[in-house]
């Protein structure tokens, strides 16, 4: 199947994912390993939608997907899947949670879908074709670094990140032209990769969180990585910077002091 069939094929079973977790408004909520991390009747009935729905279109694809264990990169096809990103905005009725969705061939991501089911908007990249809004092509935006808007996360679930995490924050917050903190980063990036903000950061991220949004900010001409002399990949949890390529160096530059 081509990427773009693909894709309409993917659209649908995200937004009837979407749909599904509006109809869980005061789901169960259990607690997971780590500070104040927590999991949802919701984000499993999301998974357990998206796996089987998306199984039938790449009969060989493994799933790499937060709620489930032994996830590993397999040679191939794979679908990386955060069922809901901003899980605690979600228990909170906070309405800035997204569902993401990345298609990693080899190691490289072909396709990536994320969902605000909140404002309507479903995000798409779709590797060599670009990227979109709802069917409308998205591009980053180019505001001097003065006045660039950042978003970061917090790396809420590992306290011994907060020190760098809040150092790396004043610095931008000084150089760039102001912060803001969604709650959920798959939204942040794709906010970046439409114009809305122009950076972002957070010093740990797992590959379900940025899976899907790094394909949409590559095609929509915007940059992604990790800290200065590691390697970005789909395999681990690491550092994720992306960004305007101009704001995107000064992130670099400063994560370069900052990240442990
Ligand atoms: C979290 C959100 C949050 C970010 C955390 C992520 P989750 O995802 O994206 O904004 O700061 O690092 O883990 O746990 O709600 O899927
Ligand atoms: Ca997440
Ligand atoms: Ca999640």
């Amino acid at each position: 199947m081509e990427l773009e069939q693909l894709a309409a094929k993917v659209s649908e079973i995200v937004q009837e994912a979407g749909n599904l977790i509006k109809s869980i408004p005061r789901p169960q909520v259990y607690t997971k390993e780590g500070h104040a991390n927590f999991v949802t009747e919701a984000d499993m009935a999301s998974q357990k939608f998206l796996i089987e729905h998306l199984t039938p279109l790449l009969p060989d694809a493994y799933f790499f997907a937060e709620e489930k264990e032994d996830n590993q990169l397999a040679p191939g096809w794979n679908w990386i899947i955060d069922p809901i990103d901003g899980t605690t905005n979600f228990i909170r009725d906070y309405k800035a949670s997204t569902i993401s969705v990345g298609l990693v061939k080899d190691g490289e991501g072909v396709l990536g879908m994320v969902l605000d089911p909140y404002r309507g908007e479903l995000f798409t990249g779709i590797r060599g074709q670009g990227a979109f809004c709802n069917g409308t092509p998205i591009h980053v935006a180019d505001v001097p670094t003065a006045n660039a808007l950042i978003a970061f996360g917090t790396a809420p679930y590992y306290q011994e990140l907060k020190e760098a995490t809040f150092a790396m924050a004043k610095e931008v917050a000084v150089r760039c032209g102001d912060l803001r903190r969604s709650g959920s980063a798959a939204l942040d990036l794709c906010h970046v990769a439409m114009g809305r903000m122009d950076g972002f950061f957070e010093l740990r991220l797992s590959p379900w969180d940025y899976a899907g949004s790094s394909v949409i900010l590559r095609e929509a001409g915007a940059l992604i990585g990790t800290a200065p002399g590691r390697e970005f990949s789909y395999q681990k949890p690491q550092t994720i910077l992306a960004g305007a390529p101009k704001v995107y160096s000064v992130l670099e530059e400063i994560a370069g002091k900052h990240c442990p």
